[in-house]
């Protein structure tokens, strides 16, 4: 099963991601998490990380070498989950061509749709236990007292608000993309984590037959 997961900041694809990649026992590939792991090794440009924090996107041949990268990696030759990657149109084609190139597709992109005015809530409010990296929200999913607790430094009011605007523009064109090659299948992610997953879970059977 090669996938991948589109949704807005805070829309839950990190979350309902570790679930289905356990279920499904493949990689969960974050371009997210590979960004924020570069940066906190001292290997992320100063640019990027400026770039980062004000909510902006990262340029498309960046995040594309990551994805070569990692998906060359003997743990995705048996399939992967794509969180957060591809967000342009460039960055869906260069896909296709390094899958194709490899003999491989797509077999889903499942979008996650939530509301704007749940998506502050949730960016804002998350927070993440540095050590073992579970996803915590100070309302819906408490943190244990032993945490130690991580604020993302784009998970304030501001900056998140300026990510669902660059997440609206610029993917504006990635959905009708994805409809278009029928691959595209929208997701109702309002609702508890458990109601969110067994939608997901739903779709994916049916790709699989
Ligand atoms: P990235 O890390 O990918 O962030 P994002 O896409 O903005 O998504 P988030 O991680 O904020 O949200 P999520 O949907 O995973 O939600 P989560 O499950 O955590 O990207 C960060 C930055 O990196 C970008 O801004 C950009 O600069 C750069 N970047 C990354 N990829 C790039 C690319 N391809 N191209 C260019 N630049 C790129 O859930 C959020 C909270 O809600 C949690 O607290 C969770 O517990 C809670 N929650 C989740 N589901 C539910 C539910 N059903 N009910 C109640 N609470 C819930």
């Amino acid at each position: 099963m090669r996938l991948v997961f589109v949704g807005p900041p805070g829309a839950g694809k990190g979350t309902q991601a570790k679930v289905i990649t356990e279920k499904w026992k493949i990689p969960q590939i974050s371009t997210g998490d590979m960004l924020r792991e570069a940066k906190a090794n001292g290997t992320l440009p100063q640019d990027l990380i400026e770039k980062m924090k004000a909510g902006g996107l990262v340029p498309d041949e960046v995040v594309i070498d990551l994805i070569r990268a990692r998906t060359e990696k003997d743990d995705a030759k048996g399939g992967f989950l794509l969180d957060g990657f591809p967000r342009t149109v460039p960055q869906a084609e260069a896909l296709t061509k390094l899958l194709d190139s490899r003999g491989q597709k797509l077999d889903i992109v499942v979008a996650l749709d939530v509301p704007k005015e749940l998506l502050m809530e949730r960016a804002c409010l998350r927070r993440t236990d540095k050590r073992t990296g579970q996803i915590y929200h100070l309302k819906y999913k408490p943190p244990p007292p032993d945490a130690i607790l991580e604020h993302r430094a784009d998970d304030h009011e501001d900056v998140v608000r300026n990510r669902v605007d660059v997440y609206e523009k610029m993917t504006a064109d990635l959905l009708p993309f994805y409809e278009k090659a029928g691959l595209l299948k929208r997701i109702d992610g309002v609702g508890d984590v458990e109601a969110v997953t067994q939608r997901v879970v739903r779709a994916l059977e049916q790709v699989r037959g």
